[in-house]
C-alpha cells in the first residue's frame, strides 16, 4: 500500500475541471458488454476502479482502449461468461456485470462482490430482482451460478429501499426482454439517469430515469453509440469543501450545480459564498467557517452518504457544534478515529457524530479505510499544520484522478 503526504497547511484555491463520474461510469462499462459493437465513452476519469472495469471488460473478451478521458470499448466477442474472484474482489461494482453479462450471455458465474469498508453490504435485493426476471441463481459456496430459466420477462418489481446497484442491475438485465418491467421505488440519483441516458442511445425503451418509477419497455438487440458521461458530484463536492475548510476560493467547471443542490445549502450555512452557474460553480471561503445544522444522510435528491466524511472534515475548524446522522450505511464512520489523530473533537454514538470545531489541527500519521473516508484525511491534512500521512493511498485513487490534487505527493 502507498501512503499519501501532505504539508499542511494548504489553501486548495484555483479552477478545476470536474472529473467524469466514477458511479457513472462504471455500470456504464459494464452496460458496453450488451453493444455488440464499439462504444465510446467519454469524460472518463482516469482511477482505479475505471482499470478494474476495463480489466474485467478484457477478461471477458472485450477489446478496450484508454486515451485521454475516452474509452472505447468493442464488445463484439465476449468469450467467457464468468468473472473471476480476484476481479469480483477489488471492487463493488463488479456486480454490475451481472445483469449485463447474463443478458448478454444467458449465464453467469461469479462471486461476491468486494469494496470499501462501510459495512455489511448486502446484494440480496440485486439478486431477487434478477429472480423475479426469470434468472436463477444458485449460491455455491459463495459462488453464484446464474442463468436465464426460459427468457428474460418483463415484470413489476417493487424495491423496499431505493437502492442504486439493484436499479443497475434491473435496467441491464431487463433492457432486452419480453413485455415491460417497471420498478417502483428506484433509486433516483443522477448516475441512474446516465445509466439509462446510455442504454436509451444504444436502443433501449427506459422512461422515467430519476423518478421513483422507471419503466422498461424491452426491446430485442442494442447498437453501439457514444456518449459523454455526467461530471462527478461527490469529487465536486470534495473540491469545494477543501476550499471551504482552508479558507481558499475556487471555481468548479465542467458541473452543473444541479448535480449538488443538497449540499449547496450547507457550504452556503458555514459562512461560504457560493455562485452558481449553468455549468460552473464559484465558492469564496470566509477565514473560519461557521457549524452547521444537522446533515441527515439520505438516498437522492436527499444529502449524499458519500459527502458524510468530507463535510465533517470542513467543519473541523469551524466556529460551533454541527450534528451527522448516518443512515445509508451502518459503518460509515472509520474516518472519525483518524480525524481525532489531526485534532479534531467529534463525539460518536452509533449513527450519531457531533463535532465540536476546535482552534488548530496538527499533522499525524492516519489510516484510510474507505474512498470518502480517504478524502476527508486529505481534507483535514490540508487543513492541518505541519506533515500528515495518509497510509492506505489507494482507496484515495480508486475515486479521485491525482491531476486534481498536486498538493499531495505520493510514496
Ligand atoms: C452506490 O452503492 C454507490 N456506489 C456508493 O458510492 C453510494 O454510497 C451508494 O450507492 C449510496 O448512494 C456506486 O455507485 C458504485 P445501495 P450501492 O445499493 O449501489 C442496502 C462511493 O464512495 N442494500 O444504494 O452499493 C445497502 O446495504 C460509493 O462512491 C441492501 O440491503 O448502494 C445500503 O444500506 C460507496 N441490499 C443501502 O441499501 C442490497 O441488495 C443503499 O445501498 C443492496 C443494498
Amino acid at each position: 500500500m502507498s501512503v499519501i503526504e501532505i504539508n499542511g497547511p494548504r489553501k486548495l484555491s484555483g479552477e478545476y475541471n470536474v472529473q467524469g463520474s466514477k458511479n457513472s461510469v462504471l455500470p456504464i462499462l459494464a452496460a458496453t458488454v450488451l453493444a455488440r459493437g464499439e462504444c465510446i465513452i467519454k469524460n472518463c476519469p482516469d482511477i482505479i476502479d475505471v482499470r478494474t472495469s476495463i480489466e474485467i471488460l478484457n477478461y471477458l473478451g472485450c477489446k478496450c482502449k484508454f486515451e485521454g478521458s475516452t474509452i472505447i470499448v468493442n464488445s463484439e466477442n465476449i468469450s467467457k461468461n464468468e468473472i473471476p474472484e480476484d476481479l469480483m474482489r477489488k471492487m463493488r461494482s463488479s456486480i454490475i456485470f451481472l445483469g449485463a453479462l447474463i443478458s448478454r450471455t444467458g449465464r453467469a458465474k461469479l462471486s461476491f462482490p468486494g469494496g470499501c469498508e462501510i459495512g455489511p453490504r448486502p446484494i440480496d435485493l440485486h439478486l431477487s430482482s434478477l429472480q423475479q426476471l426469470g434468472i436463477s441463481i444458485n449460491n455455491i459456496h459463495g459462488n453464484l451460478e446464474c442463468k436465464i430459466i426460459d427468457k428474460i420477462k418483463g415484470t413489476d418489481i417493487v424495491l423496499p429501499i431505493p437502492s442504486v446497484g439493484a436499479t443497475e442491475n434491473i435496467l441491464l438485465a431487463a433492457s432486452i426482454c419480453d413485455g415491460i418491467t417497471t420498478i417502483e421505488n428506484a433509486a433516483q440519483e443522477p448516475e441512474i439517469v446516465d445509466l439509462a441516458s446510455f442504454l436509451n442511445k444504444m436502443g433501449a425503451k427506459i422512461y422515467n430515469a430519476g423518478s421513483s418509477k422507471i419503466i422498461i419497455e424491452g426491446i430485442s438487440k442494442f447498437n453501439s453509440c457514444e456518449h459523454s458521461v455526467i461530471s462527478d458530484r461527490i469529487v465536486s463536492i470534495t473540491l469545494l469543501a477543501g476550499a471551504a475548510g482552508t479558507g481558499g476560493s475556487l471555481c468548479l467547471k465542467n458541473i452543473s450545480p444541479d448535480l449538488i443542490r443538497s449540499t449547496i445549502p450547507v457550504f452556503e450555512e458555514s459562512g461560504c459564498i457560493v455562485k452558481q452557474f449553468s455549468n460552473s460553480i464559484e465558492l469564496i471561503a470566509p477565514e473560519k467557517l461557521h457549524s452547521v445544522k444537522e446533515i441527515r444522510t439520505m438516498p437522492f435528491p436527499g444529502f449524499p452518504t458519500d459527502a458524510q466524511s468530507i463535510i465533517m472534515a470542513m467543519l473541523l475548524k469551524s466556529y460551533g457544534t454541527s450534528v451527522f446522522i448516518e443512515t445509508i450505511f451502518e459503518n460509515r464512520f472509520k474516518h472519525i478515529e483518524e480525524l481525532i489523530r489531526l485534532g479534531g473533537n467529534i463525539k460518536s454514538n452509533g449513527n450519531v457524530a457531533i463535532v465540536d470545531g476546535v482552534q488548530t489541527l496538527s499533522g499525524a500519521q492516519v489510516k484510510a479505510y474507505d474512498l470518502r473516508g480517504a478524502a476527508s484525511l486529505v481534507i483535514a491534512g490540508l487543513m492541518s499544520q505541519g506533515k500528515t500521512i495518509i497510509d492506505g493511498a489507494e482507496y484515495f485513487m480508486r475515486g479521485y484522478d491525482l491531476k486534481l490534487f498536486p498538493s499531495i505527493k505520493l510514496s
